[in-house]
This record gives structure tokens, sequence and C-alpha cells, in this order.
């Protein structure tokens, strides 16, 4: 298993590239199934979910084809003739559960295996499962498999409790090729929920109401391939507006998706950064002391938890009380047992971390929990004094590319060992 062993202290300065939004990519690349023939995806990040989603679609019998340095995906689904989504590559990828709709709307059945907890929390399906069966599906779980069938979907009025990103994704792609009208009302509006709409319509697909919290779909018999490059990963870019600004750094970030990022911004710039929109990107100016500031984490357009653990980090060495709240998932503070080993001074009570600032971390060996967690370790080193050794990257792995080779670009001192 691989470490990352990072000596603190760098200035971050320069300039990166932010790569495609893995969170984006995953649903796009689930589409291809609506369709038979030739579908082009471009800018489609290098992650590990990448490559298991790819090896997922090859196992439904989809040909994979990865080129320009494997940012272009071409696949050809005109053979793809399986509709199960097996245990072993569910458990390393809950998003996984983005081929159930598809597949039961193309083919009239799936067999996906049900998701378990994960390190975050619990994360049920259900809402995914109650709106498939409103629109006429047979749902049952056999197994520790979720098998759907219905010979064609029907239009149905979904209400979601809570507004879920992927179940969103799922019944919008599921509602495409169904008969007649789908309405989706409490819909998540993640950018990346926008995107598939639009991607869905350029092959074909009728939808009203993209980006707003109510969706309306309207059946069609069929849809052409897909052909559509992936918007870039607004929470990489977040990651490394953080880490400019935690480093009293001074960075260009291109490819910059900043009108996704408001929430962010404001905390950013209410902790002391300086954000600037150049035509090039955008730049963050980073210095200390940073002020403390309190977040709450909100589905979209609220602070995003997939930036919480980072703002974490940042706020431990800030110079007041911040208070921390965790709205969208029970068990994501997993992070901060590792930046209290560092000497970050924080109380977990329930879904609010109270994060003391200190006058700064030191560095120790640390142990990655879960992919968000893993980059605000990683944030937590690059300031910390000494040497800071993480190990369990493959969780990092799964989200971000690169990541130690773009933040050494950068100035930092930070390299990857193989053991
Ligand atoms: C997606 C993102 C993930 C992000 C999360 C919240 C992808 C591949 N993953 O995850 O990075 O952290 O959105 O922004 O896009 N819920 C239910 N029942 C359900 C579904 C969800 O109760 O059937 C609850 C969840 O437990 C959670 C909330 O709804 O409390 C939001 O979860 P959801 O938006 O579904 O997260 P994901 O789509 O899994």
């Amino acid at each position: 298993m691989d470490k990352l062993i990072i000596h603190g202290g760098s200035r971050l300065v320069g300039t990166v590239e932010i790569s495609g939004a893995k969170n984006s990519a995953l649903p796009l690349l689930s589409a291809t199934i609506l369709s038979s023939g030739v579908h082009t995806i471009t800018n489609v990040p290098k992650l590990k979910d990448i490559e298991t989603f790819l090896i997922l679609l090859e196992h439904l019998g989809t040909k994979v084809d990865i080129e320009n340095d494997g940012t272009t995906v071409k696949l050809d689904s005109s053979s793809a003739d399986k509709q199960d989504a097996p245990y072993e590559l569910v458990k390393t990828m809950r998003a996984s559960i983005l081929v159930l709709g598809p597949l039961l709307a193309r083919y009239g059945k799936a067999s996906v295996s049900m998701p378990g907890g994960c390190a975050i929390g619990e994360r049920p399906v259900d809402l995914h499962l109650t709106a498939l069966e409103k629109m006429g599906a047979k749902v049952e779980i056999e197994h520790g498999y979720i098998k759907v069938e219905c010979k064609k979907l029907k239009g149905a009025h979904i209400y979601f409790d809570t507004p879920t990103v992927t179940g969103t994704e799922n019944i919008m792609m599921a509602a495409t090729l169904a008969d007649g009208e789908t309405v989706i009302e409490n819909a998540a509006l993640e950018p990346e929920v926008a995107e598939l709409a639009s991607a869905l319509k350029s092959m074909g697909a009728k939808i009203e109401g993209a980006g707003t919290e109510m969706l309306t779909i309207t059946g069609v018999r069929d849809l052409k391939p897909l052909n559509f490059k992936v918007m870039p990963d607004r929470i990489e870019a977040g990651t490394f507006m953080v880490a400019s600004a935690m480093t009293k750094g001074n960075v260009l970030i291109k490819d910059c998706p900043i009108e996704t990022l408001d929430v962010v911004c404001e905390k950013l710039r209410a902790a002391g950064a300086v954000i600037e929109i150049e035509e090039e990107g955008v730049r963050v100016k980073g210095d200390w002391p940073i002020t403390s500031v309190d977040i709450k984490t909100n589905p979209y357009p609220g602070f995003p938890t997939d930036m919480q653990a980072q703002m974490t980090a940042m706020m431990s060495i800030g110079s007041g009380l911040s208070v921390i709240s965790e709205t969208i998932f029970e068990n994501r503070f997993m992070h901060i047992g590792e930046l209290k080993r560092m000497g970050a001074d924080i109380s977990v009570d329930g879904r609010n971390a109270i994060v003391r600032g200190v006058r700064g971390l030191s560095g120790a060996p640390l142990m990655a929990t879960d992919l968000r967690a893993s980059a605000s370790l990683i944030l937590a080193g690059l300031v910390a004094d000494g040497v800071t050794e993480i190990s369990r990257v493959y969780h990092l792995d799964r989200g971000y590319a690169a990541i130690e080779k773009k933040l050494s670009a950068l100035g930092a001192d930070i390299k990857r060992i193989s053991q």
C-alpha cells in the first residue's frame, strides 16, 4: 500500500489545473447505458473510481477505449447484454448504484449489489427504490442484491424527503425512457445533476427544470449516443483553494468552476483569504492569522459536505473558535481523531465539532479513513512542523487525480512511496 510523506512548511505558489469532476463523470458514464452506439466522454479524470466504473461497464458488455492520456473515454454499448452489478465492484464504490435506473429503463430489469454502510455513515438508497416502485418497478432485496423488474417504467410524481444527488440522477435517467411524464420534486440542486440533465438532453431526452428543485421528464422511445465534456471538479478546486489559503500561498487555479463555489469562497474570504478572478483562472492568496469561521454543511447551494474535512483542517490553525456542523452524513468526523494526533484542539459533540485554533500542528504518522478526510490530512501535513506520513492513501486515489504531483509542482515537499 502506498504512503504519502510530507515535510510541512512550504508555501504553495504557482499554477494548478483542475481535472474533470468525478461526481459528474460517474453519472455521465452511467447514462451511456441508456442508448446503443458509440459514446465519447472527454475531460474524464484519471481516478480509481472511474477505473472501477469502467470495469463495471465492461462487465455489462460495453467496449471501453481510453485515449488522450486517459482523459477521453470511448464506449461502445452496441453489444452490452448484461444487467447486473456484482458485489466485488459495488463494495468499493457506492456510486455503482447509478447503473440501477438506466439498466431498468433500457432492459426492463437489473440486479445491483446493495451498497452497504461506508466510512462516512449508513447512506441508504431507500429513496431511489421507492421512486422506482412508484414508476411501476417490482423491487426485491435478495441475497444482498437489489433486484428490480418492470417491462416499461411509467411516469410518476416523485417527492424526495431529502434531496439526494445520486437518487435524483438515477430517477432522472430512468424517466428518460419511461412512458409519460415524471415529475421529481425536491430534486438535488448540485451542479453535477444539472450537467447530467444537459447531457441527457443532448442525447434527445426531454427534461425541463434542470438546475431547479422540480424536474419534469417526458419519456422518449430511444436516445442517441452521448458526446460530452465533463465539467471541472468543484471539490478538487475548493481543496486547492484551501491549500493555498492555509499555506500563505499564492496559487492560480485554472479551470476553476468558481460559479459553483460561492459559499466556499465566502467562508475562505471570511477566514482572511484573498480570492481574485483573473482572465486565466482564480487566484487565491492566504496569510496568517487565519480567522476562525463557523461552517455548516448543507445541500447545494449550501456549504458542501465534501469540503467539510478540508475546512476543519484549516480551522484547526485558526485564531479563535470555530463550530463545524455536519448535517448531511452522520459519521463524517473521522479526520478529527487524526488531526488531534497532530496537536489540533477539537471536540466532537454529535454532529458539531468545536475547533479551538492552535498556533501550529506537528507532523505525525496518520491513517486516511475516507476520500475527503485524506485530503484534509494532506492539508494539515502541508502546514505542520516536521514530517507527516499518511497511510491508506488508496482512499485519496478514488477522488483526486495526481494530487501529490500537482502539490509538488506548487512547491510542496510531498512524495509517494510504494510499499
Ligand atoms: C453524493 C456525492 C457525494 C456527496 C453527497 C452529498 C456522488 C457520486 N457522490 O453522494 O460525494 O458527499 O452527494 O453531497 O455524486 N439519503 C437517504 N436515502 C436515500 C439517499 C440518500 O436517506 O435513498 C440521505 C443520505 O443518507 C444523506 C443525504 O440523503 O444524508 C444526501 O445523500 P445523497 O445526496 O444521496 O449522497 P450521494 O448521492 O450518495
